[in-house]
């Protein structure tokens, strides 16, 4: 087994995989095109939907890279030994080209040729899907692996949970897939001890997806028209294996970023557990932020979506910062590392690097004001208390009104001899999200956003504000991008210039006016020819598959769409734009919400 670095990884995994006539293609940003359901990149294969479902790739159908990925569903378990929100995910796809055979033998040359990472084959177990209603065993991709000498007795059948993925939001490609461990060497935690369990002996370090079912949105997995296989290794973990380290920071990966936070606070990486576990979240929350901020597509801290899993990210750093005694405004030497530490494969950075500095400083600053404001209402809230216990509805109130965090209450109780109702909290906190719907908060953690009927009479508001918009401002408007949330829609488009107050009116006229005219909304499904020869709009071009849904609402709106919509307009309430404004150049911004009748 070969002790690479990630660089050394990076530039081997895509050497091996353009020896065998895969086409290298960048990564692409971490804020999803057009989709709706996700707010970050969380695979190699999201980016790459529209080609899994049929659409041809101008690269070909071969296909490998190393993706920028975000998934944020265990923020709370950074800190640990193995968990981060940001990763590179290393992957190779067949779109329609090559299946099982080949992509199981790619896998076991590359782990274990002494050319490639040179990992002994007896190390290694595999485990294949089990098969169930929707899909049958997979006794093939075993027999892959036994053809390539792997003992029966390193194969484990295991069911959905294991050995099934995607799609990657609420619909589209998905399908069973065989996975990758390397045994660790620890002892078995017990008899039942296999890849299933989580003792830390097997360690997953590769998926192989075989795509071939599409999930509709009524939960059907219907065969794609083409099968495709979608890979991924995680470059961190697997460096940490070959490194033959005990967690992902104590890989090369982290050497820079945790010396500056060494520097910075004077204490040591592995001083004590709680300053372990500070340095991890500073380093992986700061190394998220840096590449969240530094991205193509660049969002900024705010209260909603990309924004404020950004502002999350940031403000946790701070809160461990200032455990450790870092004094304020650090946080952007920590970006400085990180930069160094990835900008020759993501150059971005580099290119966006007074960005990312300055708006951590902006956010540092606005938080340091919060806290200072927190701890006066803090002090105000104890001087008005009667008992020893700081109730649940308080503290939400220094949260939900002051922005002061729960753990910071709940510390100052602590050092002041009181108690906090975190309980009380959670239930405080949980009706706010009950009351105010799906926001970020609740896409935060699975980072799905939810199909209620609130968005999907949202979605079908979109194409009604789509459509009206060509109407008033002419057919240069085109759909640029799409985000619905359970209390308003966000649709970016192609304009030049900002709108007129009267343009604005006259587009919510326009809507409300096909509101009021209760029009049944109907879905066909059709060849994307079709669609164009009826005066389809929608993105042709980049997302779908050979046949497409097409929602109509006669006489307003005809798109091509995955759904799913409102029954009839009339559900709809009343249409009202509550803020148009630039998103980037030549793309303006509005969102808009629905009001009951
Ligand atoms: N999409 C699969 C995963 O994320 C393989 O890349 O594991």
């Amino acid at each position: 087994m070969k002790a690479l670095t990630s660089a050394e990884l990076r530039q081997m995994y895509l050497e091996f995989f353009a020896s065998k006539g895969h086409a290298i293609i960048p990564s692409a940003s971490l804020i999803p095109e057009n989709d709706p359901t996700v707010l970050f990149t969380t695979a190699g294969m999201h980016p790459l939907v529209p080609y899994l479902l049929g659409e041809k790739h101008p690269e070909g159908k071969r296909l490998a890279n190393v993706q920028k990925c975000v998934r944020t569903g265990d923020i709370d378990e950074v800190g640990d030994a193995s968990h981060c929100t940001f990763f590179e995910m290393l992957g190779n796809w067949s779109l329609g080209d090559y299946f099982k055979e080949e992509a199981i033998a790619y896998s076991f040359e590359f782990l274990t040729s002494p050319e490639w990472l040179g990992i002994e084959k007896d190390r290694l177990y595999f485990t294949c899907f089990a098969g169930d209603e929707d899909a049958p065993k997979d006794i093939e991709s075993a027999q892959h692996w036994m053809s390539h000498g792997v003992d029966e007795s390193h194969i484990y059948f295991l069911g959905k949970k294991h050995n099934w993925w995607g799609p990657a939001g609420m619909t589209g490609p998905c399908g069973p897939d065989t996975e990758m461990f390397i045994d660790t060497g620890l002892p078995a935690c017990g008899p039942d001890c296999s890849p299933a369990c989580s003792c830390g002996k097997y360690l997953e370090i590769w998926n192989d997806v075989f795509m071939q079912y599409n999930k509709t949105a009524d939960g059907r997995f219907e065969p794609l028209a083409q099968k495709n296989v979608d890979t991924g290794m995680g470059l961190d973990r697997t460096i940490c294996i070959l490194q033959g380290k005990k967690s992902v920071y104590d890989t090369d990966v982290f050497t820079g970023v945790l010396a500056r936070i060494a520097e910075l606070s004077g204490k040591g990486y592995g001083d004590d557990p709680d300053t372990t576990r500070a340095f991890r979240i500073i380093a992986d929350h700061v190394r998220c932020a840096t590449f969240i901020l530094g991205d193509e597509k660049g969002v900024t801290p705010s209260n909603v979506d990309q924004g404020y899993v950004l502002r999350r990210l940031i403000r946790r750093a701070v809160r461990y910062a200032l455990r450790l005694g870092i004094p304020e405004q650090s946080l952007q030497h920590v970006a400085r590392a990180v930069i160094a530490q990835y900008c020759e494969v993501y150059p971005e950075l580099s290119r966006n690097e007074n960005r990312i500095i300055t708006e951590l400083n902006l956010e540092e600053e606005r938080f340091s004001r919060t806290i200072r404001q927190g701890l006066r209402e803090f002090e105000k809230l104890q001087s008005r208390l009667t008992g020893k216990i700081i109730d649940g509805a308080s503290a939400f109130r220094l949260y939900d009104t002051f922005g002061f965090p729960i753990e910071f209450t709940l510390e100052l109780a602590h050092e002041n001899g009181l108690e906090g109702d975190t309980k009380g909290f959670e239930e405080a906190f949980k009706k706010h999200q009950e009351v105010s719907g799906a926001g970020a908060e609740q896409r935060f953690k699975g980072g799905l956003a939810d199909t209620t009927e609130e968005t999907a009479r949202l979605h079908t508001a979109t194409h009604l504000l789509h459509a009206a918009l060509r109407k008033v401002l002419g057919n240069e408007v085109e759909q640029r991008g799409s985000n619905i949330t359970a209390e308003r829609l966000r649709f970016d488009f192609s304009f030049p210039r900002k709108m007129e107050e009267h343009e604005i009116r006259e587009v919510e006229r326009l809507v409300n006016e096909a509101i009021e005219a209760g029009v049944d909304v109907v879905c066909e499904e059709m060849s994307v020819e079709e669609a164009k020869k009826q005066g389809a709009i929608g993105l042709f071009e980049s997302k779908y598959g050979n046949i497409v849904k097409v929602y109509s609402v006669p006489g307003y709106s005809k798109e091509i769409c995955g759904g799913p919509h409102a029954s009839n307009t009339a559900e709809l309430g009343r249409f009202e734009i509550v803020k148009e404004q630039s998103s980037s150049a030549g793309v303006r911004r509005i969102k808009a919400v629905l009001h009951e009748k």
